[in-house]
């Protein structure tokens, strides 16, 4: 059971074990005295807390060399290959803390060349993406003094000489190991990695010093810096640092929220209303009818109404575990997400009367 899922920074299928992921890569959980030492710089963000972010490789060396007053810089992307979804967002939510706490600058790279290289897409197309998909990122608040967004087609000018380098450590070998690349990959797909890697090196280029960097991201993306970390000694680099969260849940319960399910997943360019009925026809594991829901109660664990105020919308951890309670006595998941009074009208929230319950939808009575 637990081997029965693929995470690559292109793939991510099955039940997802963290635990079991984590041993796979090779990272470290993030334990409580890395908790409270991080939240001695500000007030622990709720990814943190509640073990979103839940593992990371070298965060204690990182905040070793802040202390003495070696400042790092921020680094994380975005592969544009649609519009921005909430799972996009999640990771950039902790990145923009970090940049308010640790008050360091970010670069966030938007590699329109790889979802060309990946998918069926057209550069137009990518490039496109990468500019609606960097509001997204802006609208979080960043700090635009600090910040700098690297189009990948646009900058590469920069980022060249260091993926080159990058590239000159790598040998093909290593590459099919680490991504699963084979004979009929196309060339580009393989040097593309030389290019994710190149900002977590750009700062040190930049400034012709060692500068410490800090990539918090999904840990599908692990690979990647895997390749970077053991490049980056012999190229007279710092070994960038890792923060890791898991994936954001899809609405239809799945793992991962997903673009190829659009009613599964919610996007930054959806209309409210919009978002409502999703949220509305949510997997939310309720059982089969209103008495079996009352009786029996709910699992929060699979509900993707609890999960979505877990990850994100919640951020009173006390209302959050009340939230918890009342799921597992059968109460409604959907009161706080719609800020309204509990439902006692037996309807399914976002569904036509006569529909609700019973029938083709009845796994989703728990919104009752
Ligand atoms: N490869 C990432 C994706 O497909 C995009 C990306 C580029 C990225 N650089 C990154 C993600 C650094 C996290 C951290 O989405």
């Amino acid at each position: 059971m637990a081997e029965n899922f693929t995470v690559t920074p292109w793939e991510v299928t099955g039940d997802i074990d963290y635990e079991e992921l984590q041993r796979r890569f090779g990272t470290t959980p993030i334990d409580d005295a890395l908790l409270r030492r991080l939240g001695g710089y500000g007030d622990l963000h709720m990814m943190l807390r509640r073990g979103i972010f839940y593992s990371h490789r070298d965060m204690n060396t990182l905040l070793d060399e802040y202390d003495k007053g070696s400042r790092f810089v921020l680094y994380t992307g975005r592969g544009p290959s649609g519009s921005t979804h909430l799972g996009h967002i999640m990771p950039w939510i902790l990145n923009k803390w970090l940049q308010d706490v640790f008050d360091v600058p970010m670069y966030f790279q938007m590699t329109d060349d790889e979802k060309f290289l990946f998918k069926d897409l057209t550069l137009g197309e990518t490039r496109s993406m990468a500019y609606d998909n960097a509001l997204d990122f802006i609208a979080l608040g960043f700090d635009p003094e600090k910040t700098k967004i690297i189009l990948d087609t646009e900058n590469i000018k920069t980022l060249y000489p260091i993926a080159l380098k990058v590239s000159k450590k790598v040998n093909f070998s290593t590459a099919r190991a680490v991504f699963g690349f084979e004979n009929s990959t196309n060339i580009g797909s393989i040097f593309f990695t030389a290019v994710q890697s190149a900002p977590a090196f750009l700062a040190t280029e930049l400034q012709g010093r060692q500068v410490p960097c800090l990539i918090p991201c999904g840990i599908d993306q692990d690979p990647h810096f895997r390749v970077s970390r053991d490049v980056a000694p012999g190229l007279g680099y710092p070994k960038p640092s890792m923060l890791y969260c898991k994936m954001f849940p899809g609405l239809g319960g799945g793992d991962k929220m997903s673009s190829s399910d659009p009613n599964a997943t919610i996007f930054t360019t959806d209309t409210p209303k919009k978002v409502k009925s999703k949220i509305g026809r949510a997997f939310t594991g309720g059982r089969v009818s209103v008495d079996e829901q009352r009786k029996l109660g709910g699992n929060p664990e699979v509900c993707a109404v609890f999960k979505y105020n877990f990850y994100m919308f919640e951020k009173d951890d006390r209302k959050v575990e009340e939230m918890s309670d009342r799921c597992r006595r059968g109460g409604d998941p959907l009161r706080r997400m719609q800020g309204g009074p509990h439902r006692e009208d037996k309807r399914v929230p976002g569904r036509p009367p006569g529909q609700e319950g019973g029938g083709q939808g009845d796994n989703r009575l728990h919104g009752l």
